[in-house]
């Protein structure tokens, strides 16, 4: 159904918003540290207009037999809309709460970010909603600040405790780079990633799996960071460098926390060597970083899952340059980077990987390849 048919009012704009995958930087986000995500070309769309009222319809191009969620813009609470619907709603509330005047609107969404993927589809939807409604009320937010406003929603309306890795890649990524976020101070770097003038590829296995304890062991690994970072009286793991790390270990109590510790430190160091390799045209030597990042979050941060652990083993037994788990864990997505020197080397791994998972007994993955795509932005008509 078109945005005519549903609301009979024509939108006064179109917008878009990717969602991403992180080439490394993984739970570094909450810890002050750094990620390297890209933009990938599956997008949320966002059409809108406004109403003379006062109220929010939302309506969802996956799902149409539901119908526009119906909502009134001054009775915006954390905790009173959930589904997919919290993501925009949260949205309009994150900005009346910083002080800007909404009026009523008709949103209409379609998104091909696959859901429970662990690439960032409710980032997608809050960037995207962020970008429509700055652009509509003349509100000239800045890409970071739309990424603030849209973590504001999920964490404080939505209730998820995400970092702002996925919000801050939707909506400053650009097309054929990797962007280097330091969650500090939100500093930017874009990093030209010219995979195929460097012959390589970069394969998503999505799983198919989310496990249930996904959000319960997410927020326990952030609370451990924290206890990490008591224990050591800095204000964040971040601030723990490479060089100090040995003697870090020695002074925490547990051999938990060490290990969490351990992640967070040697991850915002790969994060570091990879970029360096980028930044020299050596992105042909990446590969055993972004594999032992998977260790370090299967041994040491305990976020995988025996899916994921499949994907980056067969991948890499494959001929794979390195592999690794993305996003969050236990379930949800694996990147895989292929150096396409024979022919057909990616279709080997892919074939490599979709066997593994038939012996294994796994539903069949979803694998596609990724290409560094645009951030959010206005579509023209
Ligand atoms: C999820 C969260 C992000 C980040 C990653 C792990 O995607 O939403 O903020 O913490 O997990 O790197």
């Amino acid at each position: 159904m078109t945005h005519e048919q549903l609301f009979g009012a024509t939108p006064e704009g179109h917008w878009s918003a990717p969602g991403r995958v992180n080439l490394i930087g993984e739970h570094t986000d909450y810890n002050d540290g750094l990620a390297l995500p890209m933009a990938l070309p599956h997008t949320a769309k966002a059409a809108v207009s406004r109403r003379a009222d006062r109220r929010l319809l939302l309506f969802s191009g996956w799902m149409p037999e539901a119908g526009p969620v119906d909502l009134d813009l001054d009775a915006l609470a954390p905790g009173t809309v959930t589904g997919w619907a919290a993501y925009p709603a949260g949205v309009a509330w994150a900005l009346r709460e910083a002080g800007h005047d909404l009026g009523g609107l008709h949103i209409s969404f379609e998104s091909d970010v696959p859901v429970g993927a662990g690439l960032s589809s409710s980032a997608a939807l809050e960037v995207v909603t962020a970008l429509a409604l700055s652009d509509l009320f003349d509100l000239g937010l800045a890409p970071a600040a739309l990424a603030r406003l849209a973590r504001r929603a999920e964490n404080d309306f939505a209730g998820v405790p995400s970092g702002i890795l996925d919000q801050m890649a939707s909506a400053c990524c650009t097309a054929g780079h990797v962007l280097r976020l330091d969650t500090r101070d939100l500093g930017l770097r874009q990093i030209p990633f010219a995979m195929a003038l460097e012959g390589l590829r970069l394969l998503v296995v999505d799983t198919r799996v989310r496990h249930a304890h996904a959000d319960g062991a997410y927020a326990a690994r952030r609370a451990e960071c924290e206890a990490g970072a008591t224990a050591l009286g800095v204000p964040a793991l971040r601030d723990i460098p490479i060089e100090g790390l040995a003697g870090a270990l020695a002074r925490l109590p547990d051999d938990t926390l060490r290990r969490r510790v351990r992640h967070v430190v040697t991850e915002n160091d790969r994060v570091e060597r990879v970029v360096a390799l980028l930044d020299v045209g050596r992105a042909r030597e990446i590969g055993p970083l972004l594999t032992a990042g998977h260790a370090s979050l299967r041994d040491d941060f305990e976020v995988s899952c025996a899916e994921l652990d499949l994907a980056v083993s067969a991948s890499v037994a494959a001929g794979a340059l390195g592999a690794r788990m993305t996003g969050g864990g236990f379930g949800g997505s694996a990147l895989v980077l292929v150096a396409e020197d024979t022919a057909d080397a990616t279709g080997t791994v892919r074939a490599a990987i979709e066997d593994a998972f038939a012996a294994a007994g796994h539903h069949p993955p979803r694998v596609f390849e990724a290409i560094p795509s645009s951030g959010a932005q206005r579509l023209p008509v």
